[in-house]
């Protein structure tokens, strides 16, 4: 490793706010004889040469001081972690955290740690991997000089994940899918003793809570094949430990496939789970939305699912009106729909969906409730009644025009007044 190859990784791989920022950091941290350096996934990365997706830097010194002093002057949002004496800074969507190097000791499995300063031997120990646990350092006199004490370089070019210690997963069993995730993203084999201790530990992973728990899904769902990632964790135990009444084979993982066939390559993770809770019942789909402490909006995704799968006879029928249809999908938020296609089969159905989606959702009649009130009608909740038998009467075909809506308002009119 020297110099000129780091930076020129740095130029190339990350955007140029970040490649400056980390300079300006070096620079900042020489004029003050502190040592700097990058460690965790960009350290990884920067070996195996690919793109990191975020970047750490350590330095044996308050974090907090250093990092508020290095983003003076820009506007970039940053958030300080006290407890642990360090500064995550957003810059235009990248992550930049700055830590001070320290030790850690874990009171309890799946609490966090407890704090105290250390120097960057410690720091890198406390970490999950060995390939995790690499640090290059920014200082002038060997700046790109990698410090690697665990011979995480070894396991890198064995393509070999394994943990530091045997108390790694225990520490913090959310590694557990880390673990996964890394080893799918990076065609790694997971050491033998490792899996060993994976195994061991995967009944801790409850300890974890339904944030944490959901945090390590939403990482492993922006990942090219989640999929690949659950047959390993049902296969290990680690799915039946986190949520108990997933099951990972090939259906969902045939179905996640196709989802990125139809829809591109980054589904939502609204869609990857609501095909997940497909062989679910309702309180089952209940229980992954709090098990996952799941937000809002996703957990009325898995409940448009629930009652879309109530209707799938219904949805299956070739006679189905598009009124009624369009009824049973308007509510359906668009992401419980998108995978209620890719679930099913049925042609019909599927047809079904598209109808509703391509052409019945854009259907508005042409009257608006103040044309009812110059039609003559009295301003309450009729006016609501009067427009949603127009919409169903338009789905339907059976007031194509303008003149036929108002037709049909003058007639009800009349039929009203006898
Ligand atoms: N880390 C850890 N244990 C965890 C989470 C993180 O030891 N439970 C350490 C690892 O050294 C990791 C670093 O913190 O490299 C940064 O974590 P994170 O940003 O989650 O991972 P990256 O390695 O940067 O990988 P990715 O490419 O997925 O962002």
């Amino acid at each position: 490793m020297n110099a000129e190859e780091l930076k020129s990784f740095l130029k190339n791989r990350l955007p140029p706010e970040i490649n400056r920022l980390i300079l300006h950091a070096a620079e900042l941290a020489a004029s003050q004889n502190l040592h700097l350096y990058l460690v965790g996934g960009l350290v990884r990365d920067f070996l195996l040469n690919k793109t990191p997706k975020d970047a750490d830097l350590v330095l044996a010194a308050n974090a907090i001081k250093f990092g508020q002093g290095l983003l003076e002057g820009f506007n970039y949002k940053a958030t300080l972690h006290p407890r642990f004496n360090n500064l995550s800074a957003d810059i235009n969507g990248f992550k930049l955290d700055i830590s001070t190097a320290r030790n850690e000791f874990y009171p309890d499995p799946g609490k966090l740690p407890e704090v105290l300063e250390g120097d960057i031997k410690a720091d890198l120990f406390r970490r999950d991997f060995k390939i995790n646990a690499m640090a290059l350092s920014l200082s002038p006199q060997d700046f790109g000089c990698l410090v690697d004490p665990y011979n995480g370089l070894t396991d890198l070019k064995q393509h070999k994940l394994s943990v530091l210690h045997p108390k790694s997963f225990r520490d913090d069993p959310s590694r557990i899918w880390r673990a996964l995730r890394y080893s799918e993203r990076l065609g790694f084999d997971i050491s033998s003793e490792t899996l060993t201790l994976l195994q061991r530990d995967a009944q801790l992973i409850p300890l974890i809570g339904a944030d944490r728990l959901r945090y390590e899904m939403e990482c492993i769902f922006k990942e090219a094949k989640p999929e690949n990632i659950l047959l390993k964790a049902e296969e290990t135990g680690v799915l039946k430990n986190s949520l108990p009444f997933i099951k990972a084979d090939n259906w969902p993982a045939d179905k996640f496939a196709e989802a990125r066939n139809m829809y591109g390559e980054n589904v939502s993770p609204e869609i990857y789970l609501c095909l997940l809770s497909v062989r679910l019942d309702k309180p089952q789909a209940e229980a992954l939305i709090t098990g996952l402490h799941l937000s809002k909006y996703i957990s009325a995704c898995l409940r448009d699912y629930q009652c879309l799968a109530e209707h799938l006879a219904e949805l299956g029928r070739v006679d189905l009106s598009p009124s009624r249809l369009y009824g049973i999908l308007v509510k359906c938020k668009k992401e419980a729909r998108q995978a209620f296609n890719i679930a099913n089969d049925n042609p019909i159905v599927r047809k079904h969906l598209m109808l509703f989606q391509e052409e019945l959702s854009g259907i508005k009649p042409c009257l608006k409730g103040t044309d009812l009130l110059t039609l003559g009608f009295a301003p309450g909740p009729d006016i609501k009644t009067v427009l949603a038998e127009l919409l169903n009467l338009k789905l339907d075909g059976k007031i194509p025009s303008r003149t036929d809506e108002i037709d049909y308002v003058k007639r009800r009119q009349a039929d009203d007044q006898v």
